[in-house]
Formats: structure tokens, C-alpha cells, sequence
């Protein structure tokens, strides 16, 4: 089993155009998917959940979507986050949360403190979240650290990622089709085993979920070592 998934939630909008609806309803779709995904990983003993629900680039969309995403958010807080305390999940967000309205920052903040204990799964949405954004604030905040130092190692900007709480993903997940990490984990997918399926992300089902961490287990993960050098070398 993958300890750490991470999903690039990709298709919202032309499932929706699909079906002759306004692009919105694959959002709200979407959020079904989210809970199918969060309640089998909690069962199936993933560790640690990382989805994708809003990158740095989103901004670049109409005003009106950008805005019907965050009230999805919002909605989705206030629905979920008992029902994941309930079930011993930890939220946590991660991106650059500033350029969210106070509101939503201090309903963040709250969920993840009221959730900071759980031990089950951690289940981490990236939102205003972009790699390239990532490392460069781990590195400012690196350099902050180390006043008058100009080398560094991997570990010391590694430990100022937004996701330095996880493990790196041992499978990434992209759905929609498209077959590119756009801006996603761009550090900590290095070694991860990438799987790509043309299933709109409203369409991802436990099946759906099945068939990629069954694709997982049967990669063999060579981490720049010879496939005689493992110690559990297949037949
Ligand atoms: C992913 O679905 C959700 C977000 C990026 C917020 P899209 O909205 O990108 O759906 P497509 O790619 O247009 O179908
Ligand atoms: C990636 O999807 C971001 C999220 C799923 C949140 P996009 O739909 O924004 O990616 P591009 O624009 O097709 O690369
Ligand atoms: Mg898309």
C-alpha cells in the first residue's frame, strides 16, 4: 500500500460541459469524489492523502469560477471537518493562504488545529499551492535560518517545504487525461511512481482508486539502484 498519495484532481469541468452543465457542477461533483477517496484511503491504511484543489495558475480563471470554488471550500469545510474528526483524520492545507479572504484563513486554521491530534490519515488539500512557490519559500525561509551561510544541503531546504509534516509521494495520481504534474509537487515527486487516467476526476470510484494502487504494486521502485540490488527482487 502507498503510504502517501498524492491526487491531481483534473476534469471537473468537462465532465460537467459533457453533460450540457455549467462547468461549477463538475466542482460540486468533484467534492463526492473527495469524500469516496478520503473515506476508501482511510480503510485501505494510506497514511497520508494530498490533493490538488487550487494551484498558484487557478487565479487565471474567470472571476466568476475562481469565486464559486472558494464558497465550495467554505462549504466543504463546514460539512466535512466533524465527520473527519469523527473518523481520526487530520486536515491540513498547504499553499500560500494570505490571498484567501480572512474568513476562510481563520476557518482553515480552525479545522486544522481541531483535527491536529488524529492519527488515522492526514489528508492535505493544496490550495493558492504551486511547487515553484514551494521551494522558493522554503529557501528564503532556509537562508532566514542560517544568517551569512551560502551552501546548503537537500535536507536543510527540504525540512521547509509546506509538506516537510509527510513523507515524498510514493504514487501521484493524475486524472482528466492530461499527462503533466502542472506546478504540482515539484520537489517531492522525484521519485514518486506517476500514473495517469482518463477518468474525469466526479467519475474517480474506489474502483478507480483500486486499479492505480494495484498499477503502484506492481512497479518495481529502483531508486537509481540496479533491479538486482533490491532486497525483495521479484520473479
Ligand atoms: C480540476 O478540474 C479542478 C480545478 C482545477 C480546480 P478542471 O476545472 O481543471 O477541469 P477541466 O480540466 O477544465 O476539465
Ligand atoms: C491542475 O489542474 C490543478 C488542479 C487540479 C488544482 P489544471 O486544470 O489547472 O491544470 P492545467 O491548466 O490543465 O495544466
Ligand atoms: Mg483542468
Amino acid at each position: 500500500m502507498p503510504r502517501h498519495l498524492a491526487i491531481v484532481m483534473d476534469g471537473n469541468g468537462r465532465w460537467a460541459t459533457k453533460r450540457f452543465l455549467p462547468r461549477v457542477a463538475g466542482h460540486v461533483k468533484g467534492v463526492e469524489a473527495v469524500r469516496t477517496v478520503v473515506e476508501a484511503c482511510a480503510l485501505r491504511g494510506v497514511e497520508y492523502l494530498t490533493l490538488f484543489a487550487f494551484s498558484s495558475e487557478n487565479w487565471r480563471r474567470p472571476a466568476e469560477e475562481v469565486s464559486l470554488l472558494m464558497r465550495l471550500f467554505v462549504t466543504a469545510l463546514e460539512r466535512e471537518v466533524s465527520k473527519m474528526h469523527a473518523n481520526n483524520i487530520r486536515l491540513k492545507v498547504v499553499g500560500d493562504l494570505s490571498r484567501f479572504d480572512v474568513k476562510l484563513q481563520e476557518m482553515i486554521a480552525n479545522a486544522e488545529r481541531r483535527t491536529a491530534n488524529n492519527t488515522r490519515l492526514t489528508v492535505t488539500v493544496c490550495a493558492n499551492y504551486g511547487g515553484r512557490w514551494d521551494i522558493m519559500q522554503a529557501t528564503s525561509k532556509m537562508v532566514a535560518a542560517h544568517p551569512g551561510v551560502t551552501e546548503f544541503t537537500e535536507e536543510q531546504l527540504a525540512e521547509h517545504l509546506a509538506m516537510a509534516f509527510a513523507p515524498e509521494p510514493d504514487l501521484f495520481i493524475r486524472t482528466g487525461g492530461e499527462e503533466r504534474i502542472s506546478n504540482f509537487l515539484l520537489w517531492q515527486l522525484a521519485y514518486s511512481e506517476l500514473y495517469f487516467t482518463d477518468t474525469y476526476w466526479p467519475d474517480f470510484s474506489i474502483a478507480s482508486l483500486d486499479a492505480a494502487i494495484a498499477s503502484y504494486q506492481s512497479r518495481e521502485r529502483r531508486f537509481g539502484r540496479t533491479g538486482d540490488q533490491l532486497p525483495e527482487k521479484k520473479t
